[in-house]
């Protein structure tokens, strides 16, 4: 999928959850699981798409057809849907969510950006979606009036998001070593709060 890899998975009796949530994928080795976003849950299946950044992605995007592994989800909180006026807003990887999003929200208008027309091929998997480039950020070309935003991509975007747009919901990143609330390895301080980002989200309301 142009800069990314889109990885398909048997899903055996694993229910798919909802968009936002994420499943902790095991790469093959001694590495510890990577928590992936569910980007697509045709029938019988699941995929993610993936960002090679370190070892866990490299293992997992180097899988040979047919390789077997180690998958464990849905984990954490994924978008409210009961939403009027949908808006999709991502960047980068950070559309990995919304294919599947945008066939449960039936195909809401979508502004997602990227910093290379390579990664953009990306923006197929989402239907009617408009595409931004850098150096424009997705933020500069939001449409205007009342959305009920639905956002996920790197911090700063998702910081300009919250500003612009303080009813959103954004989903964060953390490292994650468990996924379901056991390690606190994922702590983020939201508002003063502590919240383990794996079970309070990764979904948060903008202004939680
Ligand atoms: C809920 C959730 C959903 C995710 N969904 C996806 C997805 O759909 N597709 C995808 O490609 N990635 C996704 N990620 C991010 C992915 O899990 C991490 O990038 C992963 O750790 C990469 O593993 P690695 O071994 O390849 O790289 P690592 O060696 O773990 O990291 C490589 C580089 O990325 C940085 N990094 C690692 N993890 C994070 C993080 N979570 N936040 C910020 N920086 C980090 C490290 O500091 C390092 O610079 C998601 C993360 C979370 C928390
Ligand atoms: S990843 Fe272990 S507590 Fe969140």
């Amino acid at each position: 999928m142009g800069a990314y890899t889109l990885l398909r998975v048997e899903r055996g009796g694993l229910e798919p959850g909802i968009p936002g949530q994420f499943f902790m994928l095991s790469p093959p080795g001694r590495l510890l699981p990577r928590p992936m976003s569910v980007c697509l849950a045709p029938p019988g299946e699941l995929a993610f798409l993936l960002e090679v950044v370190g070892p866990g992605t490299r293992a997992l995007a180097a899988l040979d057809s047919g390789a077997e592994l180690a998958v464990f989800g849905p984990l954490g909180n994924g978008f409210r849907l009961d939403v009027g006026r949908p808006l999709l807003v991502g960047g980068g990887v950070g559309i990995a969510p919304f294919p599947y999003a945008s066939e449960a929200l039936g195909g809401p208008r979508a502004v997602l950006g990227f910093r290379s027309a390579a990664h953009a091929e990306a923006a197929a998997l989402v239907p009617q979606a408009e595409v931004v480039l850098e150096p424009t950020y997705v933020t500069e070309c939001l449409p205007g009036g009342e959305w009920d935003v639905l956002a996920c991509g790197p911090e700063p975007m998702l910081e300009r998001v919250r500003a612009l747009a303080p009813t959103a919901q954004l989903a964060w990143e953390a490292p994650m070593a468990c996924g379901y609330g056991g390690c606190y390895g994922c702590v983020v301080e939201v508002e003063g709060r502590l919240k383990r980002l794996c079970v309070d989200g990764p979904v948060l309301e903008a202004a939680a």
